[in-house]
């Protein structure tokens, strides 16, 4: 009697190993349609497949896997996304930033977005306060120029800021979770100026209370980034650079818990003693810091991901205005 069964089960291997597996797996995805989709998944098994058996992964140790997976998607709410601080705290992020975001020689380099961009920072004049609830952090006066490659001002363009508070908390994780501090949006000036005032950056410790806190501890890694400041710096024609300026002192410049320091953004806080013509302009009294950096800034020929693109993406996992 012939085998009514269709031909391709039929012909199934009996005895699978491992690897016809993975052969099988491989050949299921290899018909799908989208040719992109198709490059990622056959290589998200081959790695995937490739690494449980090189670690001889145990049934009690993927099931672990799950739970942690589990508890991470528990942990997800408006303010809080588990899953950019695993990306960032394995380095993924990074290097998808380096990845998609190549810049010629001399532009402004790009790093991590963080989970800690807001929607609705108020557009503040040049020397305007972002910190004007701070009480106890050194007053800080960070300015620089925008320019485009060839060193020539950009007028208009816009400075998306955000920044730690000096508790080392960000405004989302203090006690009025709501109330927008430390951020706000400025624009450089027809010489491409721009002139901010903040409190001192200081270094802080990443969420660590959930998996990835766990994580670190495990593997015997801290938590803290060294101390800097977060800018979206865009302007019409341009892309749009999303970086940090960071603070040359700082003892977590080499062992970032995300891995996003680089040489170029690394910059002198000046301390002053007292205050020269434009901090006393500013109504700075005692001892503050400068710090000065200019954003050089890419053409763009085609529209680019902007900083609305990138909160909307953060809108979409749940992240809070
Ligand atoms: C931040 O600098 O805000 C940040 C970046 C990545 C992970 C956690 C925090
Ligand atoms: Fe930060």
């Amino acid at each position: 009697m012939p085998d009514a069964r269709p031909k391709a089960q039929a012909e199934l291997p009996r005895n699978k190993n491992e690897d016809d597996i993975t052969a099988e797996v491989l050949a299921r995805f290899s018909t799908t349609p989208d040719p992109r989709l198709r490059q990622i998944m056959l290589s998200l098994i081959s790695h995937l497949h490739a690494f449980v058996k090189e670690v001889e992964l145990t049934e009690a140790e993927w099931f672990q896997a799950i739970e942690i997976l589990t508890e991470a998607g528990k942990m997800c709410s408006d303010k809080r996304q588990e899953f950019i601080l695993f990306s960032d705290t394995l380095g993924v992020s990074m290097v998808v930033d380096l990845l998609d975001h190549r810049k010629p020689e001399g532009a402004t380099e790009s790093t991590v977005f963080g989970p800690f961009h807001r929607l609705g920072a108020p557009e503040m004049p040049a020397g305007g306060n972002i910190a004007h609830k701070d009480q106890k952090g050194v007053p800080t006066l960070v300015s620089g120029r925008v320019l485009d490659l060839d060193g020539r001002p950009i007028a208009g363009a816009v400075l998306d800021v955000w920044q730690a508070q000096t508790n080392g908390l960000y405004d989302s994780q203090d006690s009025n979770p709501d109330a927008l501090h430390m951020r706000g949006r400025f624009k450089s000036d027809a010489d491409g100026r721009y002139l901010i005032r903040t409190a001192q950056p200081v270094n802080y410790p990443i969420p660590s209370d959930g998996p990835v806190g766990a994580m670190l501890k495990a593997t015997g890694r801290h938590p803290w980034r060294p101390a800097h400041i977060h800018f979206v710096v865009s302007a019409e024609g341009y892309e749009p650079v999303t970086t940090h300026i960071f603070d040359r002192i700082d003892p977590y410049l080499a062992s970032d818990a995300v891995f996003a320091v680089k040489d170029s953004l690394i910059c002198d806080f000046v301390r002053h003693e007292t205050p020269g013509p434009e901090a006393s302009r500013l109504g700075i009294a005692g001892p503050y810091y400068t710090a000065e950096f200019d954003f050089r800034l890419t053409p763009s020929a085609t529209p680019q991901a902007s900083v609305m693109d990138a909160q909307r993406r953060l809108a979409a996992l749940g992240a809070r205005a």
